[in-house]
């Protein structure tokens, strides 16, 4: 055990991502919130979880469901107080879960103080707080920068005659990081919560937080077709994945590292060659850049292998690989790939060599949820409607038992329930040895038994089409992760006693000789002990 102590809690562990509007409602208003998720946190020490991902809880009105914040060091009232998040870490650490907030340095809500004040005047002090640029010579926006949410990145300030940029809503002033009282603000932010005791922080969408300071345009995107985004029209060259941004990186991890044991997490949509500078000069950057490839990745055994392969020739020396199913941003996995296949897919999630961030509900199977026109609140899909960029579909609410509303609220919940949760849902599910919820609990039980699983080595294996398998080896421990990603069964000449299989039908233990079946969708994982 004592060489395992060499590895962090976040690298030996397993994040959960919890979206707090719809987890737990405590107080019946349809809106989850902190009394809420402190009722459930024997659910994840239940499950075998080791840190939970709030994604923000901080005040905000919410225009883009909290990543438009208005105050930085406070609860949002709909989510409870202070006093609520103080409990809540109480009791999270003394079960030994870690609590990881979402940290959104990019820009602010326009109703943050800082934002009233710098659109009051040009001479404001906190004018600077913000990127603010004189109209291009016809009076339109100075460039051709677009805005993540559809439109044009500039909006127009009559007040003052300039416009502000703003990567996602106009709601969303982008903050000027270039400038260091910017900087120094935002890093206090980290150092209140660090003090409260979190244990590390999710940075949202850190790749845009420095943009050209020449403010030069976009060039097109030859790729661009009809249906896709229209942000996707220009190549994001300008505004995203600045050099400077390694800098500003640097800043928050030295302040992090103040104190003991935390770690930094971070959201940059990039292909791995673009990635892998995220983790800094000598591993001076995040800990866990996300590895996004599995949400976009064509499900098939070769293109995973591929990924997984590219993945593993980029990291840096020393540097802790991470592996994202889902998240509250894109289509849950059962939905994707369906059911059969989400399960394998919890497989290669939790065998994987690295750190699993696991998104709520889909341990549970949970799928997008169709959402009727009048009942739409996300802002993406009101902006750019009909082309499926809606959010709302993965963040509906939890399902907690076949009770009203899944258990989840007393009220009428913000976002309507899936029609199924009265067959999927926590309580239906734990009692029953079939349940994909069943299969997660099992894997993250074995994954904490067996440090080869969590910590170990890993080598990819060539066992034939369909089939992506890898080998866990630590100390003397070695296991083979196969898994079929064929609608039918698949013969595969290996050989191991099965310690687990994804297959509702598979009688364990049991061996597999050269040449037995994988069943359609099945994973497998094999010790050699
Ligand atoms: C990424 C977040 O995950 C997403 O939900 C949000 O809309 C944007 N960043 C803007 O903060």
């Amino acid at each position: 055990m004592s060489e395992l102590s060499v590895f962090k809690w976040w690298q030996r562990g397993v994040v959960y991502q919890v979206y707090p509007w719809s987890f737990m409602d405590s107080n019946g208003d349809g809106i989850g919130d902190l009394q809420g998720i402190r009722a459930r946190l024997e659910y994840f020490t239940w499950l075998g979880i080791d840190a939970i991902w709030i994604s923000p809880i901080f005040p905000s009105p919410m225009a883009d469901f909290g990543y438009d914040i208005s105050d930085y060091c406070n609860i949002d009232a709909r989510f409870g107080t202070l006093a609520d998040f103080d409990a809540l870490l109480a009791d999270a650490h003394r079960l030994g879960l870690k609590l990881i907030l979402d940290y959104v340095p990019n820009h602010t809500s326009d109703r943050h103080p800082w934002f009233l004040a710098a659109r009051s005047s040009r001479d404001d002090a906190y004018r600077d707080y913000y990127i603010w640029h004189d109209p291009a010579p016809d009076g339109g926006p100075p460039n051709n920068w677009l805005s993540e949410f559809g439109g044009s990145a500039w909006e127009w300030e009559p007040a003052t005659g300039q416009y502000y940029y703003h990567a996602y809503l106009r709601q969303q002033p982008d903050l000027n990081y270039r400038n260091p009282r910017v900087r120094d603000a935002l890093l206090q932010v980290l150092e209140f919560w660090l003090e409260r005791g979190v244990d590390g922080f999710r940075i949202d969408t850190i790749h845009h937080l420095i943009k050209d300071d020449q403010f030069r345009d976009n060039p097109p995107n030859p790729d661009w077709r009809e249906g896709m985004p229209p942000h996707r029209r220009v190549l994001r060259s300008y505004t995203t994945d600045r050099p400077e941004v390694h800098a500003a990186i640097a800043d928050m991890r030295a302040v992090v590292d103040q104190y003991p044991d935390r770690v930094l997490i971070g959201e940059a949509w990039l292909p791995f060659d673009r990635l892998m500078a995220y983790y800094g000069s000598d591993l001076s950057g995040l800990h866990l850049p996300f590895n996004f490839q599995l949400i976009n990745a064509r499900w098939e055994a070769a293109v995973i292998a591929a990924i997984a392969r590219e993945y593993e020739a980029s990291l840096p020396p020393g540097a802790w690989p991470n592996w994202v199913l889902g998240n509250h941003d894109r289509s849950r996995i059962a939905s994707r790939v369906g059911n059969a296949a989400a399960r394998l897919a919890a497989v290669l999630l939790l065998t994987s060599r690295g750190t699993p961030t696991l998104y709520y509900g889909d341990e549970l199977g949970m799928r997008d949820v169709a959402i009727a026109p009048e009942r739409v609140r996300d802002p993406w899909e009101k902006n750019v409607p009909g082309l499926g960029l809606g959010r709302d579909p993965e963040r509906t609410p939890m399902q907690w038992s076949p009770a009203t509303n899944a258990g989840f609220t007393r009220g009428s919940p913000w976002l309507p329930l899936a029609d199924d949760y009265e067959r999927t849902n926590v309580e239906v599910e734990q009692d029953d040895p079939n349940s994909i919820l069943s299969l997660y609990r099992a894997l993250l039980a074995l994954r904490r038994r067996e440090p080869a699983l969590a910590v170990g080595d890993y080598r990819a294996l060539e066992l034939g089409p369909d089939i992506y398998a890898f080998e866990r080896r630590h100390g003397d421990a070695r296991f083979t992760v196969v898994l079929n990603f064929a609608r039918e069964s698949r013969p595969v000449s290996t050989t191991g006693r099965v310690v687990l299989s994804s297959a509702v039908a598979r009688e364990l233990p049991s061996s597999m000789t050269p040449s037995s079946p994988l069943l359609p969708h099945e994973g497998v994982i094999l010790s050699h002990a």
